[in-house]
């Protein structure tokens, strides 16, 4: 069933807009001085407690907010989400990602869900006790994971929070210390650096792309077959180190992977939505089965909250719309994410996949060109090094740059009593947000033009920069599924007020056509279409040699 959902009334946007004409001229310092706003503007939900108070809005303006999404029926669009609906319509699919942990979607879904979480759980405990064997018979030890986007970011992202440092600890559960690599590129030197202190006798890999026919993807694979038929494994020999994952297990089998070394997923899950998914089998093997069932677990939880909670007091329907706030009504063009964690460092990374391939976009529903800006540009680095990098521009620069900041209360392991490391890292992250928001009175004196007379803009502090605080207890399975989750439903939620489709992904076809027409006259072919520039470009390069 494809919904027929509604526009965005006109009239909300133009009441959000005198709202953002309204508090105009309302710094944070002062929306701060109500010693209630912070409680008022924190919420809690799966393990996460969000502080919005630092964000430039006010109880009218959330209120404008609300109204807005009940407006574009946003409730209607969650229930028909979790039902299943057709939400991706261009390409005729639901969207159930929260099937994968076990929420909404049909009993039918369940069941095939709940089959192949099972096959993740059983290969996974089986590469982890040394069960899966290679063409020398020896037990597979390292597994690298070959794939790009959605088929590589979120499972790394995961692994590098969670899985034990390398080389992996010997644990019980994990007796032959597996550990889990990452290719993505299509460089040579990706994979090249992955394989350079590794021996082909006990290594696998997991192909994983949704399609199976992402160039980079099977490029590399081939590479990696070499690589083993070099070491002296022959055609079967090789597939006993392949581990396919994908929408098209037609293709893995076509590719020499063997069926009972194929996970599968559906199109119902969008690429940049399906780490919880058998793209998920590198989290359960470097991190166990259990870890990555407390993942999704973590995930469900949010997902409950995001579907049964008002908006008033739902986490991630606040996350979505204070993006709409701080794009289309304050007109900030980008969005900094600063975890202030180590280990969450690949977080900006992920969410920029998952919200500006969601929500980059320009078509409407129905096809017609949206007359406003739709996605932020999302970038972030872990903090504090942030602060040593660019966040002279954060407190200082002309541009407002709202911030996500994510930190933990506790660190992943126990420190002694006079360690004092967590608190600074707490205590920067708290100050950042505070800073950016309160600014500091400006110093008087003879710099500056006729308007500046008797200020100093060198160390000025304008602040009134919006930033939100999501503290986490600690970096575990189930928060992080939380976290993760939180955002792909705020990523919804913003797609819904801006009345797109944040399940298809047309502008990445584009690119890849023009590739391959370069790439075949890279290799020597002509083809008249290719700009002047571009092929001055490759005459150059070929002039170049190798
Ligand atoms: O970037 C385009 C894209 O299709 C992403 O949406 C996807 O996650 C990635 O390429 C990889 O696609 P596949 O999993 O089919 O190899």
């Amino acid at each position: 069933m494809t919904p027929n959902r509604p526009r965005t009334p006109r009239s909300a946007w133009r009441a959000l807009q005198q709202q953002a004409r309204r508090l105009s001229g309302t710094h944070l310092r002062e929306l701060l001085s109500d010693a209630g706003r912070p409680a008022r503007m924190t919420l809690e939900a799966g393990g996460l407690l969000a502080d919005f108070s630092k964000q430039r809005v006010d109880d009218e303006a959330l209120q404008t907010l609300f109204a807005m999404a009940k407006a574009a029926r946003l409730d209607e669009a969650r229930a028909l989400l979790f039902a299943g609906a057709i939400m991706n319509p261009t390409e005729e699919r639901p969207a159930l990602h929260m099937a994968l942990r076990g929420v909404g979607g049909s009993a039918q879904v369940a069941k095939e869900v709940a089959g192949e979480r099972e096959r993740i759980r059983l290969l996974a405990r089986r590469l982890r006790e040394g069960r899966l064997r290679g063409f020398s018979d020896l037990p597979l030890k390292h597994l690298v994971c070959i794939g790009i986007g959605g088929s590589d970011l979120g499972p790394r992202l995961v692994c590098d929070a969670l899985a034990p440092p390398h080389p992996a600890s010997n644990t019980p559960d994990n007796p032959h210390a597996l550990e889990v690599r990452f290719v993505a590129n299509v460089d040579p030197s990706d994979l090249h650096l992955a394989l350079a202190d590794l021996d082909p006798h006990v290594t696998g890999f997991v192909v994983v792309s949704k399609t199976f026919t992402t160039r980079e993807t099977l490029a590399n694979a081939d590479a990696a077959r070499r690589w083993l038929q070099a070491a002296g494994a022959d055609a079967s020999g090789a597939a006993r180190h392949l581990i396919g994952v994908t929408a098209n297990p037609d293709a893995a089998a076509g590719y020499g992977i063997q069926p009972d070394q194929v996970l599968r997923f559906w199109d119902w899950v969008g690429g940049r939505y399906s780490l919880w998914s058998s793209v998920g089998i590198s989290i359960a093997a470097s991190c166990g089965p259990d870890a990555f069932d407390a993942l999704l677990d973590g995930a469900a939880t949010m997902d409950r909250h995001f579907r049964d909670e008002p908006a008033q007091r739902n986490l991630p329907i606040w996350l979505g719309l204070l993006s709409i706030w701080n794009r289309n009504a304050l007109g900030c063009a980008s969005q900094a994410v600063i975890p202030y964690a180590e280990r969450l460092r690949l977080l900006p990374a992920f969410l920029q996949q998952l919200i500006m391939e969601s929500n980059g976009k320009s078509a409407l529903l129905d096809g017609s060109r949206t007359e406003r800006p739709t996605a932020p540009v999302i970038w972030g680095v872990s903090g504090t090094n942030a602060q040593h990098s660019f966040f002279q521009q954060l407190h200082q620069g002309p541009d407002v740059v709202p911030v996500d900041f994510i930190v933990a209360r506790e660190p992943e392991l126990a420190l002694p009593p006079d360690d004092p490391r967590q608190d600074i890292l707490i205590a920067n992250c708290l100050a950042q947000s505070a800073a950016l928001a309160l600014g500091k009175p400006m110093a008087a004196t003879a710099h500056g033009g006729s308007a500046d007379k008797g200020k100093d803009w060198h160390k000025a502090f304008p602040g009134n920069r919006p930033s939100t605080v999501i503290l986490l207890q600690k970096i575990d399975p189930r928060t992080l599924g939380a976290l993760l989750a939180a955002y792909e439903h705020a990523t919804f939620v913003a797609s819904v007020i801006l009345g797109i489709n944040a399940f298809d992904q047309f502008g990445v076809e584009y690119g890849k056509v023009m590739a391959t027409a370069v790439e075949a006259v890279l290799g020597g072919r002509d083809d008249p279409e290719i700009d002047p520039a571009t092929r001055a470009l490759v005459r150059r390069i070929r002039g170049m040699g190798t």
